[in-house]
């Protein structure tokens, strides 16, 4: 066993790569020394191995940081999404996974009823997006706008909103949920004007367009909202039966025919 045990880097080495941080080239240096040395490998091998080693550990980190900050209610992936049992098209789907439309700063809006998995794409998109390097934060409708109208309280809204917009994704979930007043509607319309055409936006919401005046009572307001949204827009409707339901009934189902 000791006999397969690499010898300890040097005391200095092991100061140096801990004060660069290198902690992937420090746990990786003693084992790599030997095998360099018995396989004859040649030094630029040897310096790219412990190079590529750090940079892999150093994007797990920063995606594991980014995916805490992004703060996701639940965990959903794009492949546990059962598209051809949605009403979502293939081909929309697949572009939305591309996340090409984050790098181009466009907007993707679900609408449909509860359970149709509005949250479930836009949660798994943003992970995916997190895993493809993106910054992206979460927030239901009614969160943003508290966070917003903390702002208000110490005259740091535009703060507030810059640090957002620092996020190359901001979902918003659950839009319509709660109405908002005339303060939180001019809040929320000045986060998506600042959003515009600069950051893409994810927005999830069970009232069709025509219908965001029963919770956006501001109506000039709403409308300007709207304009910005829609202008670089995906906007896709996700209908049919409540995939909770479904499997709600499919276990009631299952409960019958084995009692
Ligand atoms: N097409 C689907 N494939 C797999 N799971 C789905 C699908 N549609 C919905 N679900 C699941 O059903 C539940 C409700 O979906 P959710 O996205 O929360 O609905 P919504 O946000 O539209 O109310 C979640 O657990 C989600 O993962
Ligand atoms: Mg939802």
């Amino acid at each position: 066993m000791t006999a397969t045990t690499p010898p300890p880097l040097a005391a200095d080495l092991t100061a140096g790569l801990k004060r660069l941080k290198m902690a992937a080239m420090r746990r990786l240096a003693p084992e790599l020394l030997v095998t360099a040395k018995t396989q004859r490998w040649n030094p630029e091998e040897f310096l790219r191995t412990l190079v590529e080693a750090e940079i892999c550990a150093r994007d797990a980190s920063n995606a594991r940081t980014r995916l805490r900050q992004a703060t996701f209610p639940v965990t959903k992936t794009l492949e546990d999404f059962d598209v051809t049992g949605s009403s979502i098209p293939k081909a929309t789907f697949d572009y939305l996974s591309s996340l090409e439309w984050i790098r181009a700063a466009e907007n993707v809006c679900m609408i449909g009823p509860a359970g149709t998995g509005k949250s479930h794409v836009l949660v798994a998109l943003g992970i995916a997006a997190v895993e493809a390097g993106h910054r992206v934060r979460y927030f239901t409708a009614a969160d943003l706008v508290e966070t917003l109208y903390r702002g208000l309280a110490d005259n740091s809204v535009g703060r507030v909103i810059d640090t957002l917009l620092r996020n190359d994704l901001v979902i918003i979930d659950e839009l319509g949920f709660a109405p908002l007043d005339d303060t939180g509607t001019q809040l929320l319309f000045r986060f998506v004007a600042a959003a515009y055409e600069r950051r893409s936006l994810g927005i999830g919401s069970h009232w069709p367009f025509e219908s965001w005046g029963r919770f956006l009572p501001e109506h000039t307001t709403a409308v300007s909202m709207l304009d910005r949204l829609l202008h670089h827009c995906h906007t896709v409707i996700t209908d049919g039966d409540s995939y909770r339901m479904k499997q709600a009934r499919a276990r009631g189902g299952t409960k019958i025919k084995t009692s």
